[in-house]
């Protein structure tokens, strides 16, 4: 199959590039920035995805039979700093592609987020209605719209989670950051009752390559792993994995009643309820012990870390 991959330089986009490269697709990755090599991809193309003429005329020459979406401004901190940005690529962009994807019969399969949810339910059905709490979540629900709307045949959207895993410049992830922490001897501050059900990037990459394969499945999923568990849980079986003890590893706990101001902004609990595609895929369900196992120490860390 020939696939169009917006942002493949970050963490779920990498992790695509590999796994449909093995299953023997031929991938064309658009990146923005990002300059070096990417493993997997038949192509790599430089371009501004907020340039409208730009992607269509790649995605008329690509002539792909499935496009998969993982470019974001995929941080609620990076949507506000710039929000006219974060709507192009939250919002038009997913447009676009799906109006494109109508035009060429192609597939197009879309990430979205748990952040379109409140939080103040779990787990989350598929057909519960989106409540998002900030910029982030609100544009990303109405990236799901203008995608449903435009592509209601062609396009599958997969509302994803907090994601692990090894981003390509070892600095995007949850481990990388945290370790990015403790190297430079700062204490992340940890939401005790704050609740994800992480799964890795290239867990949910086989997902998104199971979709592009699977043309029945249309609308919207839910993927995440098999474990809810709090921020400052997270943390620390992350600092146990990499035999880290809490002198070098410091977390600071707090809990949400700590900030009102912030949390009125962070939703508590996201866990989600992964029916139907749970029932109906080949990609495993992964624990959090199967995603540590995935995790290698960071580039950008392991003078540090070889230095304790
Ligand atoms: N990371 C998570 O924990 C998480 C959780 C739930 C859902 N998601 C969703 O998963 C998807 C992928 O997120 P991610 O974490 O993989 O994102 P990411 O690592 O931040 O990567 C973002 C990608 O978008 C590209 N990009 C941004 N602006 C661009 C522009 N103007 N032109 C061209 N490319 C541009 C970047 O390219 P360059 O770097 O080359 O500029 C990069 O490849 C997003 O839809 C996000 O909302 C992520």
């Amino acid at each position: 199959m020939k696939i169009l991959l917006t942002g493949a330089s970050g963490l779920v986009g990498s992790a695509f590039a590999e796994a449909a490269k093995r299953r023997g697709h031929q991938v064309v990755g658009v990146v923005g920035a990002y300059a070096a090599a990417i493993p997997g991809l038949a192509e790599k193309r430089a371009l501004d995805l907020t340039g409208a003429e730009g992607v269509t005329a790649l995605a008329l020459e690509v002539f792909p039979d499935a496009i998969v979406n993982c470019a974001a401004v995929a941080e609620p901190a990076a949507c506000d700093a710039d929000p006219a940005r974060a709507q192009a690529l939250n919002v038009e962009l997913p447009a676009l592609l799906a109006k494109l994807a109508h035009h060429l019969s192609a597939r197009l399969i879309h990430v979205s987020t748990e952040q379109v949810f409140a939080g103040d339910r779990s787990p989350y059905a598929v057909g519960d209605a989106p409540r998002p709490l900030n910029l982030y979540g609100r544009q990303k629900m109405e990236g799901e719209r203008r995608v449903r709307e435009a592509a209601p045949d062609f396009a599958a959207t997969v509302r994803a989670p907090l994601l692990t895993g090894n981003s390509l410049g070892g600095a995007r992830s949850l481990h990388e950051r945290l370790l990015a922490d403790w190297a430079a001897g700062r204490a992340p501050r940890l939401y005790r009752d704050e609740i994800r059900q992480p799964c890795t990037a290239g867990n949910l990459a086989e997902v998104l390559l199971e979709l592009c394969e699977r043309g029945d499945l249309r609308g919207v999923f839910h993927w995440a792993g098999a474990e809810t568990l709090s921020r400052v849980e997270l943390a620390r079986r992350i600092r146990t994995h990499f035999k880290l003890g809490p002198e070098a590893a410091p977390i600071v706990e707090i809990a949400r009643a700590d900030d009102p101001a912030a949390t009125a902004r962070r939703p508590a609990n996201l866990a989600l309820d992964l029916k139907p595609l749970a029932g109906v895929l080949k990609t495993p369900i992964e624990t959090f012990d199967a995603q540590l196992d995935q995790l290698i120490l960071p580039p950008p860390v392991r003078a540090w870390y070889f230095g304790l």
